[in-house]
């Protein structure tokens, strides 16, 4: 059999490649570290060959499948690059599964073609055509390749000419297969209040699935990020680890299957669950993105590669500068009127923060929202609270010099509202059963475009009438609960296509309103953090975590986050969940992200709002380093009695570097050593400054002395931390 070599010189140009019989094709998929190998078999199939390394020789690629001998019944398949069900030669899990319009349940993918190409953004795009041989089915894979931050975003586009509908099963965006043989899992678990809990699991033998089947809030109890020890042990700065994501907001589905040999099958995409999905022909599905990073230097690396990649190339604005807020939800929730909120502007000027954020209950006048129970869905301005209107309240904190900002729910809908009194076929629910409702409400069904209209109008109209509206926060409490659309029902489209349609739905309207308001920044909220996938943050500037402000939940949540998300995403709120932690724990833990306050700012003692006042002052300072900075995580608070953080600029003369003790029993062991900084350069000279010390307290940490970045990097600093000093916040400055 012939080889054909195409590793070199393609990158610049379209390069469109197809195959003569008995040629064999390697294509790599490669950024600066990492490389994906993929080739054609004897019988024209596509398999990965590779996993791993990039190689300075890109000749030696298509031998690099030689070195492995996983050749027995079964494993020959297992390498595939989309697998199939329904033929005889495969035995793993599927990423494709599909009826075809004659009743026939078989697929069968052969190698046709392939491009590469460098895409407007600056990526290197790879997309293989397979075909099936017997029926006119397709199948693209893109493969983007993200030199510089070692990311690459996979997905597939089906597509058939058939005559008539073809049903999928199951169309995943990618599978993978690596050969490593030992797998540690991280998967984050969660529920209200409790976002983002990691779990380990040692993967041995057979499938073991993260997945969502909750419709809207995707991530409550399942988080689509995912964290992969490839061959022992994985710190901050060693070892090889792969981390990503399925970007899809809406059920997703991570298969992880181990095989005999020990290698591992990935399997990620939309989750199957309920969702055939009927296929036209010439009507293109593309699938969502699968996005990982793979680091030789551990789990800092892979951190920083996805937070780089986040902020340069998906989160809108990633570059651009965050609002600081003050916000009234923890403050009064429902309990307000014009005069109290008025009265709290003053607060947020005082306070020295850009924004007020009016949060839920402002509207609905029948059905007023004075609760979780009625209203939702009302959109007009709530007059007997707030009789002048929300352009009176933008006026009048416009007038203290604040911003101002407004939050809606437009997806949901209380049974209790005018709109579901008008429209009672805008809401998704099984009319045959009992309506199940979660936090009161039902989700609107946004498969149907007049329910996108009224979407983008609820926003619309808030511009409309009030053009120096400066923020919005969009929240979205229930699932989808017994699915089922009218709107698919009339047009006599498959209910199996709810969950999609819905996904898609939101999309749209979100497109809209990008295409109309490119860059009036938005919170993406999901009562507390069932929302915080890579799809979404394309429309959103920032996202909340979880309506657990618990400072100290708040360093292991945010820790959890930060292996994926960049702080200038991540919204961190001050509030009175946990008083008996320190107004000063509490500011310096909601500091490591995009500061916001959610407290009676005008009930603050003097002292307190002096110190409050100081540090968003220092915040302001330092905040170009948390936003668009390297993180580097230096104490892990699961392992140590307390955590260790730090952000440091790209000229590496800058940085800021937080402290918390952890845990407060009298044996804990939080000062006895000192702590290693990272991401400094080792010629420069430090000097290391205490800040956001509470109402004049004394601090042991010497501003005088300067330290070499090769001395706090091997010997380190210690911040003295104690129950005395349980939060220690340290400014790096370098000096001449
Ligand atoms: C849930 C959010 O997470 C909270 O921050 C708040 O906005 C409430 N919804 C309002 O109902």
């Amino acid at each position: 059999m012939k080889t054909v070599n195409l590793l070199t010189n393609i990158l610049f140009f379209l390069f469109p490649f197809s195959l003569s019989f008995g040629q064999s094709i390697t294509i790599p998929i490669e950024t600066e570290n990492v490389a994906a190998v993929l080739k054609t078999d004897e019988d024209n199939r596509l398999k990965i060959i590779y996993f791993g390394k990039s190689l300075s020789n890109t000749n030696e690629y298509e031998l690099t499948g030689e070195a492995f001998n996983f050749q027995s019944d079964g494993a020959s398949s297992n390498n595939s690059a989309y697998a199939v069900a329904g033929i005889d030669n495969n035995y793993i899990e599927p990423a494709i599964s599909v009826v075809h319009v004659d009743g026939n349940n078989s697929l069968d993918l052969l190698y046709e073609s392939h491009t590469t190409a460098r895409t407007n953004d600056g990526a290197i795009l790879t997309t293989v055509t397979l075909k099936d041989p017997v029926y006119p089915f397709f199948v693209d894979l893109y493969y983007k390749a993200w030199k510089d931050k070692d990311v690459i975003e996979q997905w597939s586009v089906i597509r058939h000419t058939e005559k008539g509908n073809v049903v999928l099963n199951k169309y995943a965006s990618a599978n993978l297969y690596l050969n490593n043989k030992d797998y540690y899992l991280i998967s984050y678990n969660g529920s209200w209040a409790k976002e983002m809990q990691p779990v380990e699991t040692y993967l041995r033998q057979g499938m073991h699935t993260i997945e969502s089947r909750l419709g809207t809030r995707a991530n409550l109890l399942t988080s689509p990020n995912f964290m992969l020890t490839l061959d022992g042990k994985t710190t901050e700065t060693s070892g090889t680890v792969m981390m990503g994501q399925i970007a899809w907001n809406g059920n997703f589905s991570l298969q992880f299957e181990t095989d005999i040999y020990k290698n591992l099958h990935i399997v990620a995409g939309i989750n199957p669950y309920q969702s055939a999905y009927h296929l036209g022909p010439n009507t293109p599905f593309e699938t969502p993105r699968f996005i990982y990073t793979l680091s030789f230097e551990g789990k800092g690396k892979g951190s920083r590669n996805l937070q780089g990649w986040l902020r340069d190339h998906t989160l809108l604005d990633g570059q651009g500068d965050r609002l600081t807020l003050l916000n009234n939800w923890e403050a009064t929730y429902f309990d307000f009127d014009q005069d109290k909120l008025v009265g709290l502007f003053g607060g947020a000027k005082e306070l020295g923060v850009d924004m007020f954020l009016l949060d839920d209950g402002w509207f609905a006048n029948k059905y007023p929202r004075s609760g979780d129970t009625a209203g939702l869905g009302d959109w007009e301005v709530n007059r007997k609270k707030l009789p002048d209107g929300v352009p009176f309240l933008i006026h009048e904190a416009e007038k203290e010099g604040v911003k101002f900002g407004i939050w809606i729910e437009p997806e949901m809908v209380n049974p209790k509202s005018e709109l579901y009194e008008k429209h009672p076929d805008w809401v998704i629910k099984e009319e045959k059963r009992p309506e199940i409702y979660f936090r009161n409400q039902l989700v609107l069904d946004l498969a149907n475009p007049e329910v996108q209209d009224f979407v983008f109008e609820v926003v619309d109209d808030l511009f409309i009438e009030n053009p120096t509206l400066a923020f919005m926060k969009w929240d979205c409490n229930a699932p989808i609960f017994n699915g089922h659309s009218r709107y698919l029902e009339r047009k006599k489209i498959p209910q199996s296509h709810l969950f999609v349609a819905y996904s898609k739905g939101l999309q749209s309207v979100l497109e809209r309103i990008r295409a109309k308001y490119p860059t009036v920044p938005m919170m993406l909220c999901s009562g507390g953090g069932g929302r915080s996938d890579y799809n979404l943050l394309k429309y959103f500037t920032e996202f909340w975590l979880s309506d657990n402000t618990d400072p100290l939940e708040r360093v292991f949540m945010q820790w959890n986050y930060s292996y994926y998300y960049p702080a200038i995403a991540m919204c961190n709120h001050v509030t009175d969940w946990s008083k008996d932690k320190s107004l000063k724990y509490r500011i310096d833990v909601a500091s490591m992200g995009k500061l916001g306050f959610d407290i009676r700012a005008n009930e603050l003692s003097e002292q307190d709002m002096r110190f409050a006042q100081q540090t968003v002052l220092n915040y302001n300072d330092f905040k170009e380093i948390i936003w668009h900075g390297e993180m580097y995580r230096l104490a892990n608070p699961y392992e140590n009695d307390l955590a260790s953080l730090m952000y440091v600029n790209e000229q590496k003369t800058e940085g800021v570097m937080f402290n918390y003790l952890t845990n407060w029993r009298y044996l804990a062991e939080t000062s006895l050593r000192p702590i290693l900084l990272q991401g400094l350069d080792k010629g420069k000279t430090y000097r290391l400054t205490e800040i956001n010390l509470y109402d004049g307290a004394s601090t042991p940490v010497d501003h005088q002395k300067v330290y070499s970045g090769e001395y706090l990097m091997n010997v380190g600093f210690n911040p003295s931390v104690n129950s005395n000093r349980t939060s220690v916040v340290i400014k790096i400055e370098s000096v001449e």
